[in-house]
């Protein structure tokens, strides 16, 4: 097992891993996998980039990397797109991509467990909290509310079940006296900037198996997860 392990991650990193990513707004985690990628720094060839808002900042990030990009917010007679409808079209467009890795990257709409399921690769959520805790929306505010000495972002498989899928990765800090929701938002995007293209790198070059995200299996090197990152200061 460990040798198949060592072939699989040489023959991972010779091919670049192809990333399909789905934003809502300004795409700075998606800036971060362009510079990346632009760099040679990431094994990653970003195929397509969907925006469920057609006012999402990110969607000029990929026009100007030259990226393709879907906009599905509305259908044909100017309504917004519900999600069933959202789905039908995204799901279209990645099986056309072919993407090894769909990545959510500030990614708003709640995805149903068949679009999940009959997605054409695996799909990554990057959370801004240390999950288990803080779920769903506003996790800075409630994180300072509820008097917490640490926070972060996570990275984790995306299941039928609301940010509950396998932690892979967490970036940890420490809540400072003076934090308020939207310097700790700023502290721990920071930490999102590392956390992504690092937990996508462990990906492409088999450090981390979607296939097996708890990485339990007994004959294997590899390390148990979530793999956490301290950031400091
Ligand atoms: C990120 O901070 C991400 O953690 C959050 O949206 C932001 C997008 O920033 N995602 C969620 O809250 C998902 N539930 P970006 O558009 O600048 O990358």
């Amino acid at each position: 097992m460990p040798d198949d392990n060592l072939k699989s991650i040489a023959k991972k990193s010779a091919k670049p891993l192809r990333v399909a990513v789905l934003v809502s707004g300004s795409g700075s985690n998606l800036q971060v996998l362009i510079n990346a990628m632009q760099a040679g720094a990431l094994p990653i060839e970003i195929v397509g980039v969907i925006s469920n808002r057609e006012d999402a900042y990110a969607i000029t990030r990929a026009n100007d990397a030259a990226i393709p990009v879907a906009i599905l917010s509305h259908v044909a007679s100017g309504k917004r797109m519900g999600i069933k409808n959202f789905e039908t079209h995204a799901s279209a467009q990645l099986s056309a991509w072919q993407p090894d890795l769909i990545v959510l990257a500030g990614f708003m709409r709640v995805l149903s467990g068949s679009f999940i399921d009959n997605a054409p690769a695996p799909m990554i959520n990057l959370h801004p909290a240390l999950l288990p805790a803080y779920k769903g929306l506003d996790t800075h505010q409630r994180a300072i509310q509820a008097g917490e000495r640490h926070h972060g972002c996570s990275i984790h498989v995306v299941t039928a079940e609301l940010d509950a899928g396998a932690v892979l990765t967490q970036a940890l800090l420490e809540i400072n006296q003076k934090d308020t929701a939207d310097s700790l938002q700023a502290r721990v995007q920071q930490g999102e900037h590392q956390l992504l293209p690092w937990t996508i790198l462990l990906i492409a070059h088999g450090i981390i198996d979607l296939n097996n995200p708890h990485n339990d299996a007994e004959s294997s090197y590899l390390p148990a997860l979530p793999l956490k990152l301290w950031l400091n200061d």
